[in-house]
């Protein structure tokens, strides 16, 4: 089991420290919510400057999550500010076969992220094939600190079932309760952002995910 906390719910004014106390609580991925103010209402500062700040604190592996508009035009700042993996979403690419191909040629896992109103069916077979990483959004990309929807469970067991051996990650309302139905449904990876920055002991809660 993968846990990723999110650092949008971190403190912004020492964000390479707070990428640092992750990996020393026992994170294995840091994830990043690029927010552009269109696709989603909110924007958020992760620039490619701010990650390579972030890629030079931290050895943990980086997991951008890309919610913005025409993600094919970010995506080669992200990979040179040494993302590993880069994610858009389904819903705002005019081409996503042609976008995993490119973020493969950066030498980048790629990954494709859902809504949760779009169905695991509305991903172009070509995808499924060749994607690393599959995103179910658990809560409407945005903002922390939703509650979990638990209707999204069905799709990651729909999407563990196609593809075996991809990375299942969910996104949004994670904490020790609702991380063992996602995990039970067969997701890889659990991205967690109130929940972890908001505990007392973060050890301790990322403990609590993967029990
Ligand atoms: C939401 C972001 C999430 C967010 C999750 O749009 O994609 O990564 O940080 O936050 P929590 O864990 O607070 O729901
Ligand atoms: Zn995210």
């Amino acid at each position: 089991m993968i846990v990723a906390p999110s650092l949008l719910s971190a403190d912004f004014s020492r964000i390479e420290d707070e990428a640092k106390r992750c990996g020393k609580a026992g994170a294995d991925w840091l994830h990043i919510d690029v927010m552009d103010g269109r696709f989603v209402p909110n924007k958020t500062d992760f620039s490619p400057a701010v990650v390579a700040c972030i890629r030079k604190a931290s050895k943990l592996f980086l997991d951008v999550h890309l919610m913005v508009e025409k993600p094919e035009k970010l995506v080669d700042g992200y990979a040179e500010a040494g993302a590993d993996i880069i994610s858009f979403h389904l819903e705002a690419a005019e081409n996503p076969a042609a976008l995993v191909r490119k973020i493969h040629a950066l030498g980048k896992k790629a990954g494709v992220s859902i809504k949760p109103a779009t169905p695991v069916g509305k991903i172009p077979r070509q995808l499924l094939r060749e994607c690393d990483l599959f995103v179910v959004m658990a809560v409407e990309p945005g903002k922390g600190g939703q509650a979990f929807m638990p209707e999204m469970l069905p799709k990651i067991r729909l999407l563990r079932t196609l593809r075996p051996s991809a990375y299942v990650e969910v996104d949004g309302g994670i904490n020790a309760e609702t991380a063992k139905k996602c995990v039970a449904a067969g997701a890889s990876i659990l991205v967690a952002g109130t929940y972890l920055f908001r505990s007392a002991d973060m050890a301790a809660a990322i403990e609590a995910l993967r029990a």
